[in-house]
């Protein structure tokens, strides 16, 4: 099984970069649980402190969206399913400094162009019996924006977790998630630590997966 998870940094100069305040931990946490239940796991991981125990976890370290895009879809093809946590860049900019840029006072402007959306990729390779689970971070419309992207991707099902919900999201050691499919069906679940969150979603990816 594939999984992404962390952030990606895209580099402005040599000494900076554009990055976000994704832990990895959600990811890390259910490749630990699915090689605890016997699969054999690839986590492509951008930069975190994490670390792995399962030696059936294969761990793919890097840093930018590029990197990661072009990873996942080398290694997508020989698994059975993929889950994207990873918080990857939307944009990357356009010409990186190859030294350091110095304070000035003028304006500084950086030109971003869009990084490719990894989960779409993998979503249009996919096979029929192959999976994909998608994660959504959304702060409003959280249904209705988690439903959009789980068609826009070819999700199988999509793991909801709102900024408005205390305690839930980067950084923190508890989720709260709704697991919505194709067909509309929705769970929810409480506010849990990432270990126990990471339980409900094997769980979930399992069933389906008996049944795909
Ligand atoms: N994702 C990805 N590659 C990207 C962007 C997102 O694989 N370049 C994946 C994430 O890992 C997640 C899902 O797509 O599983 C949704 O990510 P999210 O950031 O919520 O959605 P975006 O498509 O980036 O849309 P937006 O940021 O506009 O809400």
């Amino acid at each position: 099984m594939l999984l992404t998870t962390g952030p990606t940094y895209e580099k402005i100069d040599p000494v900076r970069f554009i990055g976000n305040f994704s832990s990895g931990k959600m990811g890390f946490a259910i490749a630990e649980e699915l090689a605890n239940q016997g699969a054999d796991i690839v986590l492509i991981t951008g930069p975190t402190n994490q670390h792995t125990q399962n030696p059936r976890i294969k761990r793919i370290d890097v840093i930018t969206a590029e990197e990661m895009y072009t990873t996942a879809v080398q290694y997508y093809p020989d698994c059975d399913g993929g889950i994207m946590t990873a918080a990857v860049a939307d944009f990357t900019p356009l010409h990186p400094e190859d030294i350091k840029v110095k304070r000035g006072k003028e304006n500084y402007q950086i030109e971003l162009t869009p990084t490719k959306d990894i989960a779409a990729a993998l979503g249009r390779m996919k096979s029929k019996n192959q999976f994909l689970v998608g994660f959504a971070l959304e702060t409003n419309d959280e249904e209705s924006n988690a439903k959009l992207k789980l068609e826009k991707k070819n999700l199988d099902f999509i793991v909801l977790n709102s900024l408005n919900d205390k305690g839930a999201g980067f950084q923190y050691d508890t989720n709260k998630i709704s697991i919505l499919n194709g067909k509309g069906v929705k769970k929810k679940f409480e506010l849990k630590l990432k270990k126990e969150v990471a339980v409900d979603i094997v769980k979930e990816v399992l069933e389906y997966y008996k049944d795909k």
